[in-house]
């Protein structure tokens, strides 16, 4: 399906990111790691793999990815699966605690896709998924920066998927339900069992697991999704028909 490309990935020491790493190393294809904590992927050895520490926060650093990773290679795909997730009523919504999660969940990206979407660091025909969520679409009470960090990435992945066409890029979003991932761990461990259950069950197939997801950021990343873009594709267990 994918082989032989060379992938950008954030957010790779954990959850979906992590394990997009390794399928794609396990399918010959190079990949350029961005992240915060080496620690989480020391397991992850390959002559494919590079690493690149880095705070999304720093937006000054970016160049570091592009003009030394990539050591004057191009780039075929860029995921941007970074994200933070909060709860915090409206009232506690100070204008910095909007910047700090739009900064990860959108800024970044945009920034990253800057620098990407020029031809000296990727290749014409390039791939690029961003992960927004069924909170991009449907609302939910305390989840107000969020679910608009993850709105606005619908809005970029159409208008920067018309804008790169030129280039035949494809610039998608996947917007999954709850997957068990170590941001689904952290919200789990502060709410009780009842909670825990009722959101499962709001997944008529249940709750998902990294490995449902990855085949779906294969695909896109892949050829055979070459006529696909500015789409958002729902891969929720059933979440979001009801
Ligand atoms: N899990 C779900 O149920 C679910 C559902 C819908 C959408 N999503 C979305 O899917 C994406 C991946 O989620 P996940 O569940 O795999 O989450 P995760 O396990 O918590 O991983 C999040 C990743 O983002 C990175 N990150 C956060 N802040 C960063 C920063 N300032 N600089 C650099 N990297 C930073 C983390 O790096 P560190 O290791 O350094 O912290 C980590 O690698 C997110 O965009 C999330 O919103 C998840």
């Amino acid at each position: 399906m994918i082989t032989n490309k060379q992938i950008l990935i954030t957010g790779a020491t954990s959850g979906i990111g992590l394990s997009l790493c390794e399928y794609l190393l396990e399918n010959n294809c190079k990949v350029i790691a961005v992240g915060r904590n080496e620690d989480k992927i020391k397991n992850l050895k390959s002559d494919n793999f590079t690493f690149v520490k880095l705070d999304l926060n720093e937006f000054s650093e970016y160049s570091k990815i592009f003009d030394e990773a990539l050591n004057g290679e191009k780039l075929d795909g860029f995921v941007h699966c970074a994200g933070m997730e909060e709860t915090l009523p409206i009232t506690l919504y100070t204008p910095e605690k909007i910047q700090n999660i739009f900064n990860i969940n959108v800024f970044s990206g945009i920034e990253l896709l800057r620098f990407f979407s020029k031809k000296k660091y990727s290749n014409d025909g390039s791939s690029v998924v961003f992960i927004s969520s069924v909170m991009g679409e449907l609302g939910q009470p305390g989840k107000v920066g969020y679910c608009a960090t993850k709105s606005a990435i619908l809005g970029l992945v159409k208008a920067s998927a018309l804008e790169l066409a030129k280039r035949k890029f494809r610039v998608n979003a996947i917007s999954p339900g709850v997957v068990n991932t170590p941001m689904t761990q952290k919200l789990f461990s502060q709410i009780d069992q009842d909670n825990i259950q009722r959101i499962k069950n709001m997944h008529p197939l249940d709750i998902g697991e990294v490995e449902d997801v990855i085949p779906l950021l294969a695909f896109l990343l892949s050829n055979n999704s070459r006529w696909i873009t500015g789409q958002n594709i729902k891969i929720d267990g059933g979440y979001s028909i009801q």
